[in-house]
């Protein structure tokens, strides 16, 4: 019992608690909340997106992230740091491990899918370096560059993409991803999201303030129409399940909750250490950055250009095709651009480093393989995979695809297994004394009953509804 779990063997676990903080609203911020978030919101609405998104927010992103802290730092107690491990601790049961596949699996492919993006974000702020993306005032050539970057037209071979960049592009962004993987959870993960993340506010904070204060369109519309197409509630999409559908999925995505990830990253936490204030920190710095940056820069920049079809960007083409006019707009744009770029990607990594980490532990851990092997391994896959997409995807449809199935409907039914993990196996009761060691103020008893009951059945309800209406 006294053996040291496999983690600490090989040195493993987090530098400092702001440092955790840190990783995991590193993992939580990303592209989800700049770009796939303004995305959903215009996709379902505006203003309507917004009730269920804050009420999944409170009934199931902030209780299921709780869950998964007090679950990670359990198993990680008991020596496992990959979901079938800990599943296993809380369920001993040989169905355990078969039960936490979803949560290899999920970030595994979303990485396959995300890193491409991070390597879009990479190439944009390039192209602001270099002025290649000052296109001037025509709202069509930031379309067209867009495609020809992502090689959405029909020219859309492969090497031709973004002038032959992209994938050199994919490539520096997978290497820079592998490198501080391989140096570890706190040398690599811990100390590049404790730069990246203040840089990263800092950024989007200049950048926000230059759009709140942009001046008005030729047509007259003014940001404050854009910030009200965003903030004016429209009771008619609460009716729509799959509004709901997509809040929770947003919700899932945004706070990296239902993924397998939280889990691997509160694993390295020590017993003592606090999961319930760290966890509501890094779920409200989350929510900082997603409504206050992300909700405030893209969707009032947008609507300024592109009106009421806001909505038909696609859930990623938000913030490439609209953004880039805007930066056209402004004085010292491509200053402006490159920044905001500069951000995304800062943001993505800080993301798709906690997409990787929990297939590396599962790699240790099943298969007792070294961490250079791990990462070797998972590099090839994803290398692979990521090669896949790129290869048959012209422009968005893949990732759109990958989203919609993984990113919105695959998390939820993970987000299902853990909420009946937690409440029904763990059990309320242990998982609140598990909380409550180490922390200043307990998980709210209501929260343990919405888990044990209301998290699931609502799940299930969502899950059953909206394939039933809109598949
Ligand atoms: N939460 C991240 C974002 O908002 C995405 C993410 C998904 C991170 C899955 C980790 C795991 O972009």
């Amino acid at each position: 019992v006294n053996e040291a779990t496999p983690a600490q063997k090989i040195g493993e676990g987090w530098g400092s608690r702001i440092g955790v903080i840190l990783a995991v609203a590193g993992s939580a911020v990303g592209l989800g909340n700049f770009l796939r978030f303004p995305g959903q919101a215009a996709q379902n609405g505006g203003g309507a997106f917004m009730i269920p998104y804050f009420i999944s927010l409170l009934v199931l992103g902030i209780p299921l992230c709780w869950a998964e802290w007090v679950m990670g730092r359990h198993g990680g107690s008991r020596g496992f740091n990959s979901a079938p491990g800990i599943f296993s601790v809380i369920w001993p049961h040989r169905l355990s491990k078969y039960l936490a596949m979803p949560a290899l699996l999920i970030p595994l492919v979303i990485y396959m899918y995300y890193v491409v993006i991070e390597a879009w974000c990479l190439g944009y702020a390039w192209s602001y370096l270099t002025g290649d993306l000052m296109l001037g005032s025509d709202p069509q050539a930031y379309g067209a560059f867009f495609d020809k970057f992502v090689g959405a037209g029909e020219d859309g071979a492969l090497l031709k993409r973004g002038g032959g960049n992209l994938m050199w592009l994919v490539v520096i962004t997978f290497v820079l991803n592998f490198i501080l993987i391989y140096r570890g959870v706190a040398r690599g993960i811990e100390t590049f999201c404790k730069v990246a993340i203040p840089a990263m506010a800092i950024c989007a904070l200049i950048v926000l303030t230059r759009v709140l204060t942009l001046p008005p369109d030729d047509s007259g519309r003014t940001i404050l129409d854009g910030l009200g197409f965003m903030w004016n509630p429209d009771f008619k999409a609460l009716a729509k399940p799959s509004t709901w559908l997509a809040a929770s999925g947003q919700i899932f995505f945004s706070l990296s909750v239902g993924f397998g990830v939280i889990i691997n990253y509160s694993s390295y936490l020590k017993r003592k250490d606090d999961v319930v204030l760290s966890g509501l920190t890094a779920s409200s710095m989350n929510e900082f950055f997603e409504v206050c940056l992300g909700g405030l820069i893209t969707i009032p920049a947008a609507f300024l250009f592109l009106g009421a079809t806001v909505g038909d960007q696609g859930t990623f083409g938000l913030g490439f095709n609209a953004l880039p006019n805007v930066f056209a707009e402004m004085p010292a744009g491509r200053f402006f651009g490159f920044l905001w770029f500069f951000m995304l990607f800062l943001a993505a990594i800080t993301s798709s480093l906690s997409m990787l980490q929990p297939v590396i532990a599962f790699f240790e851990e099943g298969f007792d393989l070294p961490r250079p092997a791990s990462a070797s391994l998972l590099g090839l896959i994803s290398a692979l995979g990521s090669g896949f997409i790129l290869y048959f995807s012209k422009g968005m449809v893949a990732l759109d695809t990958f989203d919609f199935w993984i990113g919105t409907t695959l998390i939820v039914i993970l987000a299902l297994i853990q909420s009946i993990l937690y409440g029904w196996k763990l059990g309320i009761d242990r998982g609140a004394k598990i909380a409550a060691e180490g922390a200043k103020f307990p998980i709210p008893r209501l929260v343990q009953y919405l888990l044990k009951y209301f998290v699931p059945t609502y799940l299930i309800v969502i899950l059953a509804v909206s394939g039933y209406k809109d598949l």
